[in-house]
């Protein structure tokens, strides 16, 4: 059955459990997660970008989700727009049946600038009202994804703003937090610790320098209601990447945030957990590996599978590791 973020968010905090959001682009995604959570007994929030929207097509993506709810009738599902870059954006996303979406009002409308603090508040604000009227959840940003390594935002294309990002925008302030959540009413708010979209978030395995999980504890203990929400969240799997590597794949040495790191984060107020990377990395390692130790197959299905087998895998254990199992 479909459910709204905060219902789902407010049964995670309230058990101490976190909640990861896939992002879906297709059907093979879409039941990786789903099967992975009828395994683990897991609710899932499947999450969709405005790629996701350009690549599959509103309509497809809406009778995907559909399908999977009619045919996983036990499972909480939680449709969420991720990184709506305009009020705009939110309002198609909830007439399309969403029941959450992503007001990311920390970056202007490009998605490669970043936006004053009025603006996302403005912005934020007005997506609020309108959601909220309809019983659909919010989630804002405060604070921009970046590399406290090197003031990158990640991703050379889709989300993330271009250029060097200062100190400031890397890091979302407690007090700023606050003053956010009262101005807005947002049911959920992502920010800024120092991880980047993408498969490059850290040069060597990250410490806390680099990686300022100890900021959420500061945060939660200002706004304890409001659900936080970890952005830019693979792993990035080591074995995923020698396995992409072995079978011809080009990736450089890189590393992600730490599964124990998202524990963490969660045993002090991380209740939604964005990963899609790690989905990719799995699912291109699986076509690769097969492409090449079974250089005469040409059917699709055989490639998709090995792809969807991968996904799931991941899914199934960031739903154990979450404490997501278990309580659909
Ligand atoms: O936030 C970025 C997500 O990984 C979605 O990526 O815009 O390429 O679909 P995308
Ligand atoms: P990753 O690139 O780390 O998977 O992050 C995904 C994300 O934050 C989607 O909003
Ligand atoms: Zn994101």
């Amino acid at each position: 059955a479909m459910i709204a973020l905060r219902q789902l968010l407010d049964h995670a905090a309230e058990h101490d459990y976190g909640v990861p959001a896939f992002n879906i682009n297709n059907m093979e995604q879409i039941q990786a997660i789903m099967t992975a959570a009828e395994r683990t007994d897991s609710p899932v929030i499947l999450q969709a970008s405005a790629g996701a929207r350009s690549y599959a097509g509103e309509t497809f993506l809406r009778k995907m989700v559909e399908a999977a709810a009619e045919q996983w009738p036990d499972i909480p599902i939680c449709l969420h727009q991720d990184h709506g870059a305009s009020p705009a954006v939110c309002q198609q996303s909830i007439r399309s049946g969403f029941t959450s979406v992503m007001m990311d009002g920390s970056l202007r409308a490009d998605m490669k600038t970043p936006a004053s603090y009025d603006y996302n508040v403005d912005v934020t604000r007005r997506v609020v009202e309108m959601a909220h009227a309809v019983g659909v959840s919010v989630e804002g940003e405060l604070g921009c994804l970046g590399s406290l390594e090197t003031g990158q935002a990640g991703e050379e294309d889709g989300v993330g703003a271009a250029g060097i990002l200062d100190h400031a925008h890397l890091l979302t302030d407690p007090t700023e937090a606050a003053d956010f959540v009262a101005a807005t009413g947002v049911d959920a708010l992502a920010v800024a610790i120092g991880t980047s979209h993408g498969a490059y978030k850290f040069t060597r395995p990250p410490t806390g320098d680099i990686l300022a999980i100890e900021r959420i504890a500061a945060i939660h203990r200002r706004i304890p209601d409001t659900h936080l929400v970890m952005h830019g969240s693979s792993s990035v799997p080591q074995e995923w990447l020698a396995i992409f590597r072995e079978y011809g794949g080009e990736i450089g040495e890189t590393y992600g945030v730490p599964v124990e790191a998202i524990v963490e984060g969660i045993r002090n107020g991380v209740r939604k957990v964005n990963i899609d990377t790690d989905l990719r990395l799995a699912m291109s390692g699986a076509i690769r590996r097969l492409g090449v130790t079974a250089p005469g197959e040409f059917d699709p299905r055989k490639f998709f599978k090995v792809a969807r087998d991968a996904a799931a895998g991941i899914c199934e254990a960031r739903f154990q590791a979450f404490g997501t199992a278990g309580q659909a």
